[in-house]
């Protein structure tokens, strides 16, 4: 894939020959791709096309074989922030899991209290703050995962799936308190998804991953509904966006 020209002040993140095997099997193969800052992009594609591979690397969870990932002005501790496609949560309470997600030095107890319940609420799941983190159903754990990572500011949010389990409601919640939270922190946004109507409202840029290439970039008006590849007119074959 040849990359248009692009204002190298702008690029928060570069991938060099980038690749990962498992098992001596190469399922991420990504020869040059430029992420710009403030910018939202969409992963798309089939399963085992290795989105969450290329989350996990870029979150730094797990490392490449070959190449290299460049970040330009991420050296912050809380700097990423990543959500896996199953996220994990602590047995205390749902805002205990929350407060947990604010560091300490960043305000006092009462401020990240108050911090966490707005992130709570803003999630829809206020009247479950008291409940225990593990005990609680597929989406609406999904739902605490999304409050803990929008409870402080991030320049760059990694989520895999992260409307995966949620309802409606839920969806609608997130997508508008993500709008305002990227709007807020100009941060930019990096995110898999299989709703392929998620990825219009939410990205600029979709990339569509065909067995671990970056075969497709570019706007979702684009890639979605004018794919070039024989893999994306495949892969959006049967969707009536
Ligand atoms: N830890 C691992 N060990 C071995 N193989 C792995 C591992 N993680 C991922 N893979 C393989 O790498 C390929 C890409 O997986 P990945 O999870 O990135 O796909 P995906 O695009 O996120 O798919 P999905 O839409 O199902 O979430 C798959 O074939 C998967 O089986
Ligand atoms: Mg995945």
């Amino acid at each position: 894939m040849t990359e248009p020209y692009k204002n190298a002040d702008d690029i928060l993140i570069e991938l060099r020959s980038l690749q990962r095997l498992f098992h001596r099997r190469k399922v991420l193969d990504i020869d040059q791709l430029a992420l710009m800052r403030g910018h939202r992009y969409a992963l798309v594609g089939a399963n085992g096309s290795g989105k969450s591979t290329l989350l996990k690397l870029l979150a730094g969870v797990i490392k490449p074989t070959g190449g290299e990932i460049v970040y330009h002005g991420l050296d912050g501790e809380y700097d990423r922030a990543y959500l896996p496609q199953k996220p994990y949560r602590f047995s205390f309470s749902v805002r205990q899991n929350v407060i947990m997600a604010i560091p300490d030095k960043a305000m006092d107890k009462q401020q990240r209290r108050q911090q966490a319940e707005e992130a709570l609420r803003r999630l829809g799941i206020e009247a479950l703050a008291d409940a225990k983190g593990n005990k609680l159903s597929g989406g609406e754990g999904q739902r605490l995962a999304l409050a803990r990572l929008l409870a402080m500011p991030h320049r760059l949010l990694l989520l895999d799936e992260p409307t995966s389990a949620t309802d409606i409601a839920g969806n609608e919640l997130f997508e508008e308190a993500l709008k305002n939270y990227l709007a807020q922190n100009q941060s930019t946004l990096i995110f898999a998804t299989h709703t392929l109507s998620q990825a219009v409202r939410l990205a600029d840029t979709v990339i569509f991953l065909d067995d671990g290439k970056a075969v497709e970039q570019g706007p979702p008006e684009q890639v979605l509904y004018h794919p070039q590849s024989d893999g994306g007119k495949a892969f959006l074959r049967f969707w009536q966006g």
